[in-house]
């Protein structure tokens, strides 16, 4: 069911952003069709580590979590894009109850819902089409007797500052006694930058793409050219940021506002932090959890932390 359009908290969101100074925009919004498949093929190049180190550890150690997470898991992950890391743990698990990917895009979460389908035809899955950072709740008719364990994998985790995250870790507290997260580890900033402003121009695509999505879906007239996608390293706050950068003084309509942006001015677009395996525990320790586990890449780029109630 759609809400109404004046009810839809992300779509507020984006006007109360544009709005708002310094200007910003939600990374949520960054999920649309087109948004998503950029994002897949992000996933692909070689500047972006994130996912080829991700895959190795779950290659590694998907064996070792499934035995920790033990039997009857109803795993559910918010955020889950593809669903193919779903997948890797999903191999393991002994006699899971049950798979719930929970999506903002609607096209990633149909292709996830077929891939997993395919895979394991004989697992119930139940797709749930919603923002993870707003309400939802699990549907009622879930087999009986799952242990609900979250899968919050891919550095989803990273897109929230501090005090979000903290929330969304009490959250899934409250959801289930174990929990898989995945977090990109900090590091030289020679690295961090490429993997976030690739030679290709893919992540430009991907920040740029949320202009075009404010075009259509709110009638605006971004001009995509005039402005450039950046990547920023911001030491103090531990993070990464994208911003796209007026290249000239110029005014832009959206939903009947007019929106006056200066030469150089930034919309910042989304914070990606980078983690210490210290600081994720002192983070999970805060939101109710014990760390149980912690694995790495060969490289040290990434870590997957097995969290315990
Ligand atoms: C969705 C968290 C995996 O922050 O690294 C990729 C999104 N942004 N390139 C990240 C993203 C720019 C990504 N995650």
């Amino acid at each position: 069911m759609n809400l109404p359009v004046a009810a839809d908290p992300l779509r507020s969101a984006v006007l109360d952003g544009l709005r708002a100074s310094p200007k910003r925009l939600p990374s949520a919004y960054l999920y649309d069709a087109t948004g998503s498949a950029l994002f897949e093929s992000i996933c692909a190049l070689p500047e972006y580590y994130l996912t080829r180190a991700e895959t190795e550890i779950l290659q590694r150690h998907a064996p070792e979590m499934a035995r920790c997470i033990g039997p009857g898991a109803l795993l559910i992950e918010p955020g889950c894009g593809s669903g193919e890391k779903a997948c890797m743990l999903l191999q393991h698990l002994e006699e899971p109850a049950g798979f719930v990917p929970i999506e903002i895009s609607p096209s990633a979460l149909q292709a996830a819902e077929g891939l997993v389908r395919g895979r394991f035809p004989r697992l119930a899955v139940h797709p749930l089409r919603a923002d993870f950072t707003a309400s939802w709740s699990l549907p009622a008719d879930l087999a009986p007797g799952g242990r609900p364990v979250l899968f919050f994998p891919g550095s989803t985790l990273g897109n929230f500052d501090p005090t979000q995250a903290l929330a969304l870790l009490r959250r899934w507290r409250a959801i289930g006694t174990q929990a898989v997260i995945g977090v990109d580890l900090r590091k030289d900033p020679a690295v961090l930058i490429p993997a976030y402003d690739d030679a290709r121009g893919v992540t430009a695509a991907f920040n740029r793409n949320l202009l075009a999505r404010i075009n259509r879906e709110f009638g605006a007239d971004f001009d995509l050219q005039s402005f450039a996608h950046e990547a920023i390293w911001n030491d103090r706050e531990g993070r990464m940021e994208m911003h796209l950068r007026s290249l000239r003084a110029q005014s832009v309509q959206v939903d009947g506002h007019r929106l006056e942006f200066q030469a150089g001015e930034t919309i910042h677009t989304e914070n990606s932090y980078k983690y210490t395996v210290e600081g994720l525990g002192e983070l999970a320790r805060r939101a109710g959890w014990q760390v149980a586990a912690c694995w790495k890449d060969e490289q040290g780029r990434f870590a997957e932390h097995l969290l315990r109630a």
